[in-house]
């Protein structure tokens, strides 16, 4: 497979004509059906099962979802021409005059007319920028080190990468519209790149964009909206949204290809209580097996298993191992022997199962495509969530082959050819997986890390963006990686911090924990032999500001999880760009903007990305204001302004108006209680907003919350001169009552909090505390129960 070339229009013969059902070529009819699901969410499907018999579709994105009106309208027009309309009529997107829809051989495209003001985001986990203007690329899951030189590895733009999420999210002036190609196999995309050899026939050409496939039946979802962030909703909707994770994969986790079993990592639980360094996982890479055979682990490395991972638990860490799906071929190997009488291995074209290699030599791989295989590997998974550990971190599922050519792997015992499942074959072993936790302990929510991903996986794993480098390109490349993959379906991400391959130095790590401390996953991991990397051995200047910056992480815990607990209900993005939250405004620029980020509705981080430096600008969108970290000033918003800051430091700002919850105190371990908070009232002095909050509480890891096990206050808050004002109502009691301090800035004195018991008024206590870099003037209230 190539990945640097890609089909271009000028081999495709186009449909000229349509009909209300098909769209007519010269010399024959493809059926042709658009459906309007509803909420400005549309079909497409060229489904002409003559030209592609096999509908390889099976994961079934949730086109149910969607039940109100729609106001925007799609459908073909005159010569063939796909046409996205406002409800104005006014016509948005529409498809390059005579050469909309083409066709060659199996393969087809859709090419639609581009120009200047047109901006292009989503296409999941690519290095390729924030804003995706002029690429040309692949969607095909990837074994990034294996299948791309490492001098682009380590300096270059690796594309395609480890998950494949074929969707693109365009503005144009005030509307946003979202392409998502459903397909499990390879799909392309060229948002008008211009080609060495072509450049001067591309560039006489009119300017367009085009996305297809090579084979397998065209079909894609069109959503329209208002924003990206309404958008991004739907999109997530349709695709599923992430559910609510146990607040333990929100905190730190410790990993390295290289820690083996519970001896090493019960020093690690020691070294992080020494420090004081709160941390939730322990992570266990491929050493922990017998000879790498997946669903083991090595005698010389575990004594009394369940023993030893239970007192890990309850030191406060879940240990969470790695799972490759290559199945060692071996005699006497209980799982490949099992999976071999069950038949569910993937098949060569010859009829017998496939061989690739993994790391414990020949490998099977079981065929996730089919439910029985799924039903088998669950059944192993349980076991090893019976067994004690707390997570799974499923690896190689690109899927990773070494010397053997993916495409001689079949599935669906042998009928379908490997495009079929490609994509999608890490997100059946994490669905299986996720089943097999589930059905272990059915009322903790499963935690599952995932290296590959296709559209839809977010129902069942996170994913890490696979194996990064440690330098400052890859550093400052996570930033719109996460952010487009947010905005493609996949919130719950993050990289290797700080960086898998090569050797971080100390002031890169201490840069990267900084800037990667609230992405929405937060991992430190390395390859074997590189240097150490946990927090501490970088000198005890670097493990203060890295320490300082982790528990920050674990003080904001209460604020991350109502971000989850938004993703769950309507789909809402975690970590987004500016332009999620705010519109270009003013003559303020927000598209291009891939160094800044908003974590949730009220907070955003301007990291510093570049050796040495300590000065930045930043952009405060908006037309409010916001709150400086550094030293608590409310700056007024539709502007940019120079920052500096230093080695201790990283520019966060908050945004007036807005209510945040945080656990109280320094956090010096992972235990934490989500009834117990300090809520922080960010409104200045002069500042006649109202501010609300909806914020829930239970106990972070079982389903109980769906059983009314959860307690949810309103709050709302306004200021009068120094005076803060709070109402808080009791929605919901299913969990604990709520313990309650509140603080207050830039010269707040007091606070009235009324209730249903009455209304009491507190005073601020000032108590300045370090957010990051120098103490922020705060006063604090003494604590209520609500
Ligand atoms: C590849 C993964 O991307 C990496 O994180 C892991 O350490 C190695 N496999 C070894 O398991």
């Amino acid at each position: 497979m190539y990945f640097q070339k890609i089909r271009h229009p000028s081999n495709f013969r186009f449909a000229e004509a349509h009909t209300s059902t098909a769209l007519r070529l010269a010399d024959s009819e493809l059926p042709a059906r658009v459906r309007d699901l509803g909420e400005d969410v549309f079909h497409v499907e060229i489904a002409d099962a003559a030209r592609w018999p096999l509908d390889a579709r099976l994961l079934r994105l949730n086109e149910d979802e969607f039940d109100g009106p729609s106001g925007y309208r799609l459908g073909w027009g005159a010569g063939a021409s796909l046409q996205l309309a406002d409800a104005g009529g006014t016509i948005l997107l529409e498809g390059l005059g005579g050469a909309c829809f083409g066709v060659c051989g199996r393969a087809w495209l859709l090419q639609l007319a581009r120009d200047d003001a047109m901006r292009f985001y989503g296409q999941g986990e690519k290095l390729t920028g924030l804003e995706k203007t002029g690429k040309r690329t692949k969607f095909w899951n990837l074994d990034v080190w294996a299948d791309h030189p490492m001098p682009v590895v380590i300096d270059g733009q690796p594309d395609p990468q480890y998950a494949a999420i074929p969707y693109l999210l365009i503005r144009r002036g005030a509307h946003w519209v979202g392409i998502l190609v459903d397909h499990p196999g390879s799909v392309f995309m060229d948002t008008g790149s211009n080609w060495f050899f072509s450049g001067r026939d591309d560039l006489q050409a009119p300017p367009s964009l085009w996305f297809g496939a090579d084979e397998g039946v065209p079909a894609f979802y069109v959503i329209a909206g208002h924003s990206a962030a309404a958008v991004t909703q739907r999109l997530q909707r349709l695709v599923g949204k992430t559910p609510l994770p146990p607040l333990w994969a929100l905190g730190h986790h410790q990993c390295r290809w290289g820690y083996r079993g519970p001896r090493d990592l019960q020093r690690l639980d020691r070294a992080f209580a020494a420090h004081e360094f709160p941390n939730d996982g322990l992570w266990l890479d491929i050493d922990y097996m017998e000879d790498y055979k997946v669903f083991t682990t090595s005698p010389a490395h575990f004594g009394d298993r369940a023993a030893e991972l239970q007192a890990l638990n309850d030191r406060g860490h879940r240990v969470v191992p790695i799972l490759d799906p290559g199945v060692k071929v071996q005699q006497g190997y209980e799982v490949a022997a099992s999976g071999q009488a069950a038949g569910i291995y993937c098949l060569n074209p010859e009829g017998a199962p496939y061989v690739g290699f993994v790391w414990p030599g020949r490998t099977w791989f079981p065929d996730f495509s089919l439910p029985e295989a799924r039903v088998w590997w669950a059944g192993y998974a349980r076991q090893f969530r019976e067994w004690g550990f707390g997570g799974a971190w499923i690896d190689m599922n690109d899927p990773s082959t070494g010397a053997a050519e993916v495409d001689d792997m079949r599935f669906q015992r042998g009928a379908w050819p490997h495009w079929t499942y490609h994509n999608l074959y890490a997100t059946g072993m994490a669905q299986a997986t996720h089943e097999g936790f589930l059905a272990a302990r059915p009322d903790e929510r499963p935690f599952l890390l995932s290296r590959s991903a296709a559209t839809g996986s977010s129902r069942w794993t996170a994913v890490w963006t696979g194996d990064n480098w440690s330098n400052w390109q890859h550093l400052r490349a996570t930033i719109p990686c996460t952010l487009n993959l947010a905005l493609s379906g996949i919130p719950f991400n993050g990289p290797d911090v700080p960086g898998f391959g090569g050797h971080a130095s100390r002031e890169l790590a201490i840069a990267w924990y900084k800037a990667g401390m609230l992405f929405p996953f937060l991992r430190n991991h390395a390859v074997a032999g590189s240097a150490q990397q946990e927090p501490w051995v970088f000198g005890d200047e670097a493990l203060a500001i890295i320490r300082h910056h982790v528990r920050l992480r674990y003080k904001l815990l209460p604020y991350l999880y109502q971000l989850w607990i938004a993703q769950e209900r309507d789909g809402t993005a975690v970590m987004r760009p500016l332009f999620h939250d705010f519109d270009n405004e003013d003559g303020q620029e927000l598209d291009h903007i891939d160094d800044q980020f908003l974590v949730g509705p009220a907070l955003m981080q301007a990291p510093l990305l570049h050796p040495g430096q300590q000065r930045r600008t930043v952009t405060l969108p908006g037309r409010g204001r916001w709150m400086d970290v550094s030293d608590g000033r409310f700056i007024r918003a539709g502007r940019s302004i120079q920052v500096t800051s230093n080695v201790a430091s990283t520019p966060v700002f908050l945004r007036e108006g807005q209510l945040i919850p945080m656990q109280p105190g320094a956090r010096i371990s992972q235990t934490n209680d989500l009834a117990d908070i300090e809520l922080h009232l960010i409104l200045g002095a002069g500042c006649s907003d109202e501010a609300a909050l909806d914020y829930a509480a239970d106990d972070g890891l079982s389903y109980g919350y769906r059983r009314d096990e959860r307690s949810l206050w309103r709050f709302t808050a306004w200021r009068e001169g120094d005076v803060l004002h709070l109402e808080a109502a009791v929605l919901e009691a299913g969990w604990k009552p709520l313990r309650l301090c509140v603080v207050g800035y830039d010269g707040a004195r007091s606070v009235v909090v009324t209730t249903a018991t009455g209304t009491q008024t507190l005073t601020l206590v000032s108590e300045p505390w370090v957010f990051s870099g120098a103490p922020l003037a705060a006063g604090r209230s003494q604590a209520v129960s609500i």
